[in-house]
């Protein structure tokens, strides 16, 4: 029996893990342990996509909460290094590129057990992102790395990265919007009670959806106050849904912004559950957003998305899918919104081995490998 250390921390993780625990369910070697760091932790950052998902209890929650990067990550390790010794696992795999991801990744190396990284090899470009550096760092540390798309892997052939250790196996997070997207939540019902119960009929004929959270779009006063703005031109024509994440509803607030909205055409959401945003994605007329995720769901979906961002690190959805990348500029962005509305935006194609199946490459896959690695410590 192979132990197996499963590492979640926040929000975009949990679509992610889900799948693949429930993969390795059929893989009888391999025994999975569950930890979730505590980076994201409010009902409706975390339990909420547990309970919908049909994620398991974590075994071990860390408790981590929020912090500076710094902080936060280095509190990761302090409390990730003795659940690893004490739980005497023989691999730990990790998603995405948060801080959770790095902080367990390094923990995991510093005691000489082999990292698997889940979404591999993305790279933006961008180092004021902090994901980027989480990404750079943990492919380095890991011992298999599974990618998402193709050129994934010239990126890390370029950082030194053998392809021996690389595996193409498709999109997990994909895997998950397959399974459920039939069983989504109506947006009526996302919407009943909000505004009166107006909301739902003010979006009868269609609607924006839009999500922003990233520390470049929201941290600054004068970007975040643009964005906005733009936001209130565009719900002239068209209403807006925005779910408001917790760093953007404190931002909001800290720079007095709320009432820029208050008149617009924007109807405002706590953070939504998994199923209630893949409704409100799959039924908008295009979706703006600074998400990485959302980026690749909306492609599978085949909504126009506008990416507020001055880059991506999935290149695909631009390439294959329905992605603009337009940056925060405001006239870019109504320009774009502009070419949707009038022309219905891009229709992309599904990119290959986003097929529903990638959590079961990999446990099939990682089967194989911890047999391979027990037989070359033996012949050792
Ligand atoms: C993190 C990830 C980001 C991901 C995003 C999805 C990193 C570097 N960033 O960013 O890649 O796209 O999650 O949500 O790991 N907060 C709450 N409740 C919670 C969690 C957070 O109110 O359950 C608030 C706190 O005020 C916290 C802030 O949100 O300071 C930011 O949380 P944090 O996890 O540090 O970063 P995110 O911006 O969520």
């Amino acid at each position: 029996m192979y132990r197996l250390i499963c590492v979640v921390g926040a929000r975009p993780n949990f679509m992610k893990i889900a799948p693949i625990i429930e993969a390795l369910e059929s893989q009888p070697d391999i025994e999975v342990t569950l930890v979730h760091t505590g980076q994201h932790y409010d009902d409706n950052m975390k339990q909420q996509f547990f309970v919908q998902l049909g994620i398991p209890e974590p075994d071990i929650d860390l408790g981590v909460g929020s912090g500076s990067h710094s902080q936060q990550t280095a509190e990761i390790m302090k409390r990730f290094e003795p659940v690893l010794a004490k739980y005497a696992a023989q691999a730990v795999l990790v998603v995405g590129d948060v801080n959770s991801t790095i902080a367990c990744a390094l923990v995991a190396v510093k005691s000489h057990i082999p990292v698997i990284h889940v979404e591999a090899g993305l790279r933006s470009g961008d180092r004021q992102m902090p994901e980027e550096i989480n990404r750079v760092l943990t492919d380095q540390l890991a011992d298999l790395l599974y990618t998402t798309e193709r050129n994934a892997e010239q990126n890390l052939n370029r950082e030194g990265i053998d392809s021996a250790r690389i595996r193409f196996v498709g999109n997990v997070m994909i895997d998950t919007l397959k399974k459920h997207v039939k069983k989504a939540v109506p947006v009526a019902k996302s919407l009943a009670g909000i505004d009166d119960g107006d909301a739902a009929k003010k979006v009868e004929a269609g609607y924006a959806l839009v999500t922003m959270h990233r520390p470049s779009n929201v941290d600054d006063k004068d970007t975040l106050t643009r964005l906005l703005s733009t936001l209130v031109q565009i719900s002239a024509k068209l209403p807006i849904v925005f779910p408001i994440h917790p760093r953007t509803a404190a931002k909001i607030s800290e720079f007095g912004l709320q009432a820029l909205i208050d008149n617009a055409n924007i109807i405002t959401l706590p953070p939504q559950g998994y199923m209630e945003i893949l409704g409100l994605m799959a039924n908008a007329k295009l979706v703006l957003t600074d998400s990485g995720g959302i980026q690749e769901e909306t492609t599978a979906l085949g909504v126009p998305c506008v990416t507020l961002r001055e880059n991506t690190e999935r290149p695909i959805t631009v390439d294959q899918g329905t992605n603009t990348i337009v940056g925060s500029d405001s006239a870019a962005i109504m320009a774009t919104v502009d070419d949707i509305l009038e022309n219905g935006g891009k229709h992309g194609r599904q990119p290959e081995l986003w097929d529903g199946n990638a959590a079961v490459r990999i446990a099939r896959d990682l089967s194989d490998w911890f047999r391979q690695r027990t037989q070359l410590d033996k012949a050792g």
